[in-house]
């Protein structure tokens, strides 16, 4: 399963193609994840600290599943916290995912593992709509996005929230129809 390549090969791609938009969807949204990069240095500590710490601003349900998180609110993501570890998981799932928008097959066993591993957190189902859109608004804090990028995150988090709540409902969970 890829990830997104580096920033560096993401260049040469896009100087290899005649016309920018004729990028596949998953180099589209690799593209704009080099606003939101991951890794062990600082800015990727940052970014995923900071994630974190918008997604639960934004909404609060998403605070409530994780220890130390209301202590965590207060503290500077620049600084390394619990949540520098987590934030990086949960970024290099972000690209994964982004890596794979093409492929569906590998697609689909990413979200459809994402979700069974997450049983044990009794996420309500309506999040799992919510957590794209967040995220793309995640990443217009760090820069701008095309329309063409917005779209492409548009329908990334459709088919994460159709492959989640269908692996929802064969888990006997609850689930939200499409
Ligand atoms: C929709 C709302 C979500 C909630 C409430 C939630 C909650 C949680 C919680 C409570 C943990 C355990 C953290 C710990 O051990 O301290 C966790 C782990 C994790 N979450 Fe989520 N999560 C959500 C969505 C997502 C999404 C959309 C992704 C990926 C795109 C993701 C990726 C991960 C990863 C990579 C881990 C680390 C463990 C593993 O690989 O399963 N989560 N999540």
């Amino acid at each position: 399963m890829g990830l997104c390549a580096s920033k560096r090969n993401i260049v040469d791609i896009k100087k290899k193609l005649p016309d920018k938009e004729t990028r596949l969807t998953s180099q589209i949204l690799c593209d704009s994840l080099s606003l939101a990069v991951v890794g062990n240095g600082e800015p990727p500590v940052e970014n995923g600290q900071e994630l974190y710490q918008f997604l639960f601003k934004i909404d609060p349900r998403m605070q409530s599943h994780f220890l130390g998180a209301h202590e965590f609110m207060g503290q500077d993501p620049k600084q390394n916290t619990r949540f520098a570890k987590q934030g990086q998981r949960l970024l290099m799932s972000i690209h994964t995912i982004a890596a794979n928008f093409d492929n569906p097959e590998a697609f689909d066993k990413n979200v459809s593992d994402l979700i069974k591993r997450h049983e044990d957190r009794m996420v309500e189902p309506g999040l799992w709509k919510l957590f794209f859109p967040f995220f793309a608004l995640f990443i217009k804090t760090k820069g701008d996005l095309t329309p063409i990028e917005e779209d492409a995150w548009r329908q990334l988090g459709d088919r994460f929230n159709s492959v989640a709540q269908s692996t929802l409902k064969s888990m006997g969970m609850p689930y939200e129809e499409d």
